[in-house]
């Protein structure tokens, strides 16, 4: 993994330049987290949250073979060796939050998931076809992962979760304008037709998969002060948010750059 990264490609037109830019330096950036905290999480929040944070800590794992090898191959992005090189280094921060959260279990001795079915199925759809039903499913979990992480953060007392949670909130907001300039550029020479059908597919898994995570982690949000409106209204302005976005890069090439991270709560 470390072969394209270390050799950079030369400088010049690609809007993927700024993005292996900002995650090489997310990667070095200081900012420890408090893992010397000696507090624990009391038996009632060990019991409302583990689940979650296994699931969680699974879900946020992959290789990224497939994802390389699907980019790897595509007709257009493929030709730009910065995509291919920050696509490694968005894989190794995906894989970042995993080890995070997987210490963060092993430190409160919760034992770490080996399979879930919701993982199953969200790995098998990643399979199904091309780079763009693989960033697509993957920009949807991310989508509904930053009102997670946003409850899971005030779910407990725990100083070190809560700083987690930040931390990882931090690299999901960029981690939407990336995915939605990688969408937005695939779907560029779409016919307005086609380009209205995927968005219609992609809001149809989008709605089911919310409703998946209200109902296996509706506890959290609860424990946070979250009701089902709160959440409905929450996804809803993320997806309208990446569609904006990913709509943007796909009508102005010229709108193919960085964008600057959402704001969170
Ligand atoms: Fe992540
Ligand atoms: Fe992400």
């Amino acid at each position: 993994m470390t072969s394209l990264v270390s050799r950079a490609p030369a400088s010049g037109t690609s809007p993927y330049e700024r993005w292996h830019r900002h995650f090489l330096e997310n990667r070095d950036a200081p900012g420890a987290l408090p893992w010397h905290d000696p507090c624990l999480l009391s038996s009632a929040e060990r019991q409302l949250v583990s689940r979650s944070i296994q699931q969680f800590q699974l879900g946020e794992w992959a290789r990224g073979r497939g994802l390389m090898r699907r980019a790897s191959s595509h007709p257009v992005l493929a030709t730009d060796s910065w995509f291919l090189s920050a696509l490694q280094l968005f894989i190794a921060e995906e894989q970042g939050h995993s080890g995070i959260l997987g210490r963060f279990l092993d430190r409160e001795g919760i034992p770490r998931l080996t399979s879930h079915w919701l993982d199953g199925v969200f790995r098998r759809l990643r399979k199904l076809a091309g780079l763009e039903v693989c960033a697509t499913v993957l920009v949807t979990a991310e989508v509904l992962a930053i009102p997670f992480y946003q409850a899971l953060r005030d779910a407990t007392r725990s100083r070190l979760l809560r700083s987690i949670c930040v931390r990882i909130l931090c690299d999901e907001a960029a981690h939407l304008n990336y995915q939605a300039l990688t969408l937005g550029l695939m779907r560029r020479p779409l016919s307005n037709r086609a380009g209205v059908f995927r968005s219609r597919c992609h809001s149809m898994l989008f709605h089911s998969t919310a409703f998946l995570l209200w109902q296996q982690h509706h506890r959290v949000f609860r424990a946070a002060g979250w009701d089902f409106r709160r959440f409905r209204n929450a996804t809803r302005r993320g997806f309208a948010l990446l569609q904006l976005r990913i709509r943007q890069v796909s009508l102005r090439p010229g709108c193919a750059d960085f964008f600057d991270a959402l704001r969170l709560d």
